[in-house]
């Protein structure tokens, strides 16, 4: 995997079990043609401004997934919404790996992603108007000392919604209470988002399908209830 950039500190794991061959060929072949930024010969991305016109081609509508983990909910929600551009961000390199094979598998030409920290591709997205942005079991940091790596400050929140078109929204889903607490709390305080709606049932793609990610299956197992919610930018 190709070293990376990033303007900001990454917490978490960034590698799992030893890739595969058929990992580490899908990686070096379809890293390049998915890539939302250019690499580097040194392996890092020239982070510049994303086009999503020219990156997508005749696509108008576009959706951005943060931390998509093994890629499941992205996959899924591309392979039926065709007409939408979806991007995509995760730092650990399984999770790419992943997802770059299921794309390949069946050549789906509307997902681009970025390989590394989503605190750069946000940084490059303002402006973009995207029409939803999700972040699904974002890591929960559980420990006090940790809270503050927890992705829900009001300067991320700020850059969602300089990506967000007005009307566009962001759905989260936590099986942490206190963190839906804490991000419901952080986001009533705002004037730029409405609290759309929490504690739905599910997030349901507009054909009814369900699409389970691998840490909502974990909430499951272990009996954690998952708490979904969506916020709308408003202004
Ligand atoms: C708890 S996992 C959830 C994964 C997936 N969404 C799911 O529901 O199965 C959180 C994911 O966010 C990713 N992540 C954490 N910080 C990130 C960052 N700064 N940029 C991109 N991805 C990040 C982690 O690598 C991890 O895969």
């Amino acid at each position: 995997m190709t070293n990376i950039t990033a303007s900001s500190k990454v917490f978490g794991r960034r590698k799992g079990k030893q890739l595969s061959s058929r990992q580490k060929e899908s990686i070096k072949i379809h890293l390049t043609k998915y890539s939302v930024f250019k690499s580097r010969a040194d392996g890092s991305y020239e982070l510049q401004k994303v086009d999503l016109t020219n990156l997508f081609g005749n696509l108008k509508d576009f959706e951005l997934e943060i931390g998509f983990g093994m890629g499941d909910y992205l996959f899924q929600k591309a392979l039926v919404k065709r007409t939408t551009g979806f991007l995509g961000c995760e730092v650990f390199e399984n999770g790419v790996a992943s997802l770059l094979t299921r794309i390949r598998d069946v050549n789906l030409k509307n997902i681009f992603i970025h390989p590394g920290n989503c605190i750069d591709l946000l940084d490059n997205l303002r402006g973009a108007n995207l029409s939803a942005i999700h972040l699904l079991f974002p890591d929960p940091w559980p420990k006090n000392k940790h809270h503050k790596r927890r992705f829900f400050t009001t300067e991320n929140i700020d850059k969602m919604g300089y990506a967000l078109k007005k009307g566009g929204s962001i759905f989260v889903a936590t099986d942490i209470l206190e963190y839906a607490v804490q991000i419901i709390s952080s986001m009533e305080k705002r004037t730029d988002f409405k609290v759309e709606n929490y504690l739905i049932k599910e997030f349901k793609s507009p054909l009814g399908t369900k699409f389970q990610t691998k840490f909502e299956r974990k909430a499951y197992a272990s009996n954690r209830v998952p708490r979904y919610m969506v916020f709308q930018r408003v202004a």
